[in-house]
């Protein structure tokens, strides 16, 4: 077996294959391995003439590779990938390199970093954003680990990475498990803006009175301004989508129960222990959470029916265009408390993240790309110091004004009762953000009310507490 291969691939999966026929694009070869037989051919049959070979035998799989081998890893976050892990190392040699390109969790790239040092492997934490597309024409990559690790393979991710204005969308990240923790938050920040975006339907729908096809018109049209992005862009075209197994749109058919794999569980999580918040982001790990107790929402709707005379008579166009600036706005609230949240784990796990890169990466080729992103990428560009985009010139004007339309569909939905949990929470965390006083100091005082646990005064240094 002739050791020529450049690049190798775990996990042949929709993703996995995608990933290695655009490898096999950009003039590298490629191995795959997966123990399912059908998807090793699935990815022989799909590569046609490329230098590209799929097996199910993992000490074939290896000795296919040149050395330093690197293999990446796309399978299931968890167990998966410490099986596999196992499964590779009697077959690897000293310095070889494993890629994991799931979405691991940040503490265990953590964990398997440092075990794959004693193994004497290298191994970097990846993220890759795009879906199985993406991984086909041009990912978001973000990159964790040694950088003397990313070297040996950035040529490769750099080449099949999605460009932008000819920059590729893959950079390396930091050291450790920046590139997973990243990848993390990305998808926080994806969870917060699909609930911004299924609030803004229910709004247009519910309040609106829009059909599929003014709905469709409407996203198409917020794509072609501030807003374009992927996220609006699907939106725009799911309204098209005509029932295949019976009359109407398919949309209307689906069961409004959300699923979630724990990326954005996670980022709320961990935005809890350290301290930040992020509630766009909470509100949508929440509404995923209540989205699946069907049952119960059946059971307790009769009882609590919405009275349509309470509820105002609204004009559909100032409806429409008040959800788009209000999406808008909740938009950059939402990235704000993302990148608010890396800058802060940056330092807490000493990654050494560069905001505005992470900006850069994501502007073409992950789910959350957007015209916005390049606003964000220039923010931070002119203050890379930046604590929050809230902070940044560039953001005053847009959040002054569209903050207006902001609070006026929240009246009417409260009005209307639809449920609002993401884009409220935008507008909360704003004005809290925004209030140079909060009335934090009364729990201070509740606090050393009833546990003696102190509080700072506004005019005096020191720690105070007092017999109520
Ligand atoms: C991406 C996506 C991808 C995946 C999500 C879905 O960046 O390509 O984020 O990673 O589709 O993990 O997450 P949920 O199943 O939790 O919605």
């Amino acid at each position: 077996m002739n050791s020529t291969y450049d690049f190798g691939m775990i996990g042949l999966g929709v993703m996995g294959r995608n990933f290695l026929l655009n490898v096999a694009d950009h003039g590298f070869s490629a191995a795959g391995l997966d123990l399912d037989p059908e998807k090793a051919r699935a990815l022989d049959e799909e590569s046609g003439d490329k230098p590209v070979k799929g097996t199910t035998n993992t000490a074939e799989f290896v000795a296919m590779l040149r050395r330093p081998r690197k293999i990446m890893l796309l399978v299931p976050a968890g167990k998966p990938v410490d099986s596999v892990i196992e499964s590779l190392l009697p077959h690897l040699d000293k310095g070889d390199l494993i890629i994991d390109g799931g979405n691991s969790h940040f503490e265990d790239t953590n964990r398997r970093t440092e075990y794959m040092k004693m193994k004497g492997m290298q191994f970097l934490g990846v993220g890759v954003s795009g879906g199985s597309e993406g991984a086909r024409r041009g990912p978001s990559i973000m990159p964790g680990g040694n950088l003397e690790s990313y070297q040996l393979v950035g040529p490769i991710l750099e080449a099949v990475s999605a460009k932008v204005n000819g920059a590729p969308c893959v950079a390396y990240l930091g050291n450790t498990s920046a590139g997973h923790y990243t990848k993390m938050v990305h998808n926080g920040i994806e969870y917060g803006l699909m609930q911004l975006i299924a609030e803004a339907y229910d709004i247009l729908k519910n309040i609106g009175g829009l059909s599929n096809q003014e709905l469709h018109e409407v996203f198409s049209q917020w794509n072609e301004g501030a807003l374009e992005s992927f996220l609006i862009e699907i939106t725009a075209d799911i309204f098209t989508e005509r029932d295949d197994k019976g009359d109407g749109w398919l949309v209307d058919k689906i069961l409004d129960k959300a699923k979630q794999k724990g990326t954005g569980k996670w980022t709320s999580q961990n935005a809890m222990d350290l301290g930040i918040g992020i509630p766009t982001i909470d509100a949508a790990v929440t509404m995923r959470g209540l989205s699946a107790l069907k049952m119960e929402r059946k059971q307790a709707a009769p009882h609590y029916t919405r009275s349509i005379e309470d509820t105002p008579a609204v004009n559909k166009e100032q409806v429409i265009i008040q959800v788009g600036e209000a999406l808008h706005f909740a938009f950059i609230i939402t990235y704000a408390q993302g990148m608010h949240l890396l800058a802060e784990a940056s330092e807490e796990y000493g990654y050494g993240l560069d905001l505005k890169t992470v900006a850069k990466i994501w502007r073409g080729g992950c789910i959350i790309r957007a015209e916005l992103l390049e606003d964000m990428h220039q923010a931070y560009q002119e203050q890379p110091a930046l604590r929050s985009l809230l902070l940044s010139p560039a953001f005053h004007e847009s959040l002054l004004h569209s903050q207006h339309a902001a609070r006026a569909i929240l009246k009417t939905a409260i009005d209307f009762g639809v449920p609002t949990m993401a884009l409220s929470s935008a507008l909360a965390y704003f004005d809290a953000y925004r209030s140079e006083r909060l009335p934090l100091n009364l729990v201070q005082a509740q606090r050393d009310y009833f546990g003696s646990h102190t509080y700072e005064r506004v005019d005096k240094e020191g720690v105070f507490h007092t017999e109520w």
